[in-house]
């Protein structure tokens, strides 16, 4: 696997490249779901390309930049047994952004100011901001994204729309714990035990009746709810509880969390 450290070296591994090339952004600290979207592009395309870079413009100030978790070598080693033909992983954030007056994108607002850019101003300007930049140098034919980050891929999905981007974008499923919890990098904040507890969020979701149950046995089993919405699969729109999707972000011990479900009821 090769190990692309700026982007210079990405751009001449890229005009090497003859065959379709599938394409796995990530901040790294991967497990099984950042996994399966390898193996998916593994599936769908002759060359497989992950990067890992930790983005500085998708974090507000008082977030988690300089805590997000780093383990670059297992990380390495994940990929390589995954069959990763390489990995963009630049040393210092200049290699992505270069000048500090750099013109960036704004994410489309019906989708950007909702649900967790309410709460996470310009993230997803920020996410955009460099998913446009890999894809540039990527050029992938195909990229993969985890549904557990809905509202990222739907943004994602509207910024490809709106520039004509040339790639597909490959939503994949939320793969989750044994418990139900949704697996994330931010999971490794928690111990174990806290672990475990987190995942009654995904079970208070899925057996609730009404947003009004679920708020309170959120609250009873110790989340600080942030927001908890039913809205249509495009989130455009609020929908009707009982066969909406729901969306959900909170604070458990310390720890953003966020999932969703759809309901059928
Ligand atoms: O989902 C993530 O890990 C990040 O938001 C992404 C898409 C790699 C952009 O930094």
């Amino acid at each position: 696997m090769k190990i692309l450290r700026t982007r210079r070296q990405l751009l001449k591994w890229r005009l090497s490249q003859r065959l379709s090339v599938g394409f796995v952004p990530t901040m790294g600290a991967l497990h099984e779901g950042h996994l399966s979207l390898v193996r998916r592009a593994r599936e769908e395309n002759k060359r497989v390309i992950a990067s890992i870079f930790v983005n500085p413009t998708q974090f507000g100030p008082r977030e988690d930049l300089s805590l997000y978790p780093r383990q670059e070598k297992k990380d390495f080693a994940l990929l390589k047994r995954e069959g990763c033909d390489a990995v963009f992983a630049p040393l210092k954030a200049q290699e992505v952004y270069p000048r500090s007056d750099e013109t960036s994108i704004l994410a489309r607002p019906s989708l950007s100011r909702i649900l967790c850019g309410v709460f996470r101003p310009g993230h997803f300007d920020g996410v955009c901001t460099v998913v446009f930049k890999l894809f540039r140098w990527v050029e992938p034919h195909r990229a993969y994204f985890g549904l557990k980050d809905y509202q990222q891929v739907k943004v994602i999905e509207a910024m490809v729309e709106d520039f004509d981007l040339r790639v597909k974008i490959v939503p994949c499923p939320t793969l989750r714990e044994p418990t139900g919890l949704a697996m994330s990098s931010r999971n490794t904040y928690l111990s174990s035990k806290d672990q475990r507890a987190a995942a009654e969020l995904f079970r208070i979701l899925s057996m609730s009746d009404s947003l009004k149950q679920a708020r309170r046995l959120l609250t009873h089993y110790g989340f600080e709810v942030q927001y908890l919405e039913s809205r249509s699969e495009d989130l455009l729109s609020k929908a009707p509880e009982k066969k909406g999707l729901w969306l959900v972000a909170a604070y458990f011990k310390g720890v953003r969390l966020i999932d969703h479900v759809k309901k059928i009821l």
